[in-house]
């Protein structure tokens, strides 16, 4: 079997120790012997795991009594259709820097980031469990737009903040780093991707995605995903328009311009919201919110000066070191001679801002 399967011995017997494939029978001299319903399991388990899968998730996914072998072939095969897509899209990355770098042109941070394929936040979210958590009052807010649903989908699920505590969740992250960080007892966990989800049609009451639609290659592709695989969808993301998010938040209207390079050909909210039928609420920012996120330390400005505070938001890596550096020279200098003060006189009584971040639900 081990030989058949181009697989080592000792990966059986653990395979059966931890009863992922136990073999049906064993052979009067105790050898284990594999019936073809066995080789049909070690298959998809050999098959998940080429894909990057875990073992305990493995475990999750061919033990699901909501599916049988013709569903996880199909899931199968949008994974593997997916690795051949983003590998494809490799080399042409690599291609592209080739012809600029015999021209004589440098690429951003986030262009070098995707070069290698790599994911942005295999690369920074190392700590990302140190600064972000769920802000309660925000969590409230989704979960009351969840309504009544049982099975949620949390899509960029990341470590698993604002994940429902009283509803059967499945989440679907594509970064190991950010599986990795998961605390134990977290809802099971597929390493997928918003814009080919591996779940059957409408297979969930609600589907949510908080605060990683920016990050998705295709995010219209992703929320049309996520109809499909729910009857409600519930997605916290940005207004990156000039009247909304970039222009009411003094941080990136006055020290760090660039981040409209990077809203740049990305579609805006409302056309985000119109590809789904969804309405749209505004979602305040308290000036102690728990969750480290870009906006989060509005009424808190000197949070900025601190390192890994920057590291859990993207916004700085994909800015690039520069812009960062300018930005955090000049925060410090305006926090040190009164200017941001002065600036920001109308902010200090507020307990919540309104800072363009919005609630679609459909
Ligand atoms: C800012 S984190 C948010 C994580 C989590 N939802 C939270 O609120 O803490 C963004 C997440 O989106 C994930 N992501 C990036 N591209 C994605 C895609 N195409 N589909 C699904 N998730 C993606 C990243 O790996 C990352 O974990």
């Amino acid at each position: 079997m081990a030989e058949l399967a181009g697989v080592s011995v000792r990966t059986l017997h653990h395979y059966d120790d931890i009863g992922l494939v136990q073999p049906s029978e064993r052979t009067g001299g105790g050898y284990r012997a594999y019936s073809a319903g066995d080789v049909e399991r070690l298959r998809e388990v050999l098959a998940f795991r080429r894909l990057g899968f875990g073992l305990r998730e493995i475990a999750d996914l061919v033990d699901d009594p909501a599916t049988d072998a013709v569903a996880r072939l199909h899931r199968l095969r949008g994974l593997l259709v997916e690795q051949r897509d983003r590998t494809a899209a490799m080399v042409t990355a690599i291609d592209k820097e080739l012809e600029e770098r015999a021209m004589g042109i440098r690429t951003t941070p986030e262009e070098q980031l995707k070069m290698v394929g790599a994911q942005l936040y295999e690369v920074i979210g190392s700590d990302y469990a140190t600064t972000r958590r769920t802000e309660p009052r925000i969590a409230a807010q989704v979960w009351d737009a969840l309504g009544d649903a049982r099975t949620v989908l949390n899509v960029g699920a990341g470590t698993g903040s604002y994940e429902p505590p009283d509803r059967a969740v499945t989440a679907v992250e594509p970064s190991a780093v950010m599986r990795a960080q998961r605390p134990a007892g977290a809802a099971p966990c597929v390493a997928a991707s918003a814009e080919s989800l591996p779940f059957a049609d409408q297979s969930f009451d609600a589907a949510m995605a908080f605060s990683t639609v920016h990050h998705w290659q295709d995010p219209i592709a992703g929320l049309r995903e996520m109809r499909r695989v729910a009857r409600r969808v519930v997605v916290f993301t940005h207004d990156a328009s000039d009247a909304g998010w970039r222009h009411r938040f003094w941080l990136s209207r006055d020290y760090l311009p660039e981040v409209a390079d990077l809203v740049v050909g990305r579609p805006s909210v409302d056309r985000l919201a119109a590809a789904i039928g969804a309405r749209m609420e505004p979602v305040l920012v308290p000036w102690d919110c728990a969750d480290g996120f870009f906006e989060a330390y509005w009424r808190r400005p000197e949070a900025y000066l601190d390192e890994p505070v920057r590291r859990a938001m993207s916004v700085w890596t994909r800015v690039g070191p520069a812009a960062e550096r300018r930005a955090v020279r000049s925060l410090r200098e305006d926090l040190a001679s009164g200017r941001w003060a002065e600036r920001n006189r109308d902010l200090v009584g507020l307990d919540a801002a309104e800072l363009g971040l919005r609630l679609l639900v459909a």
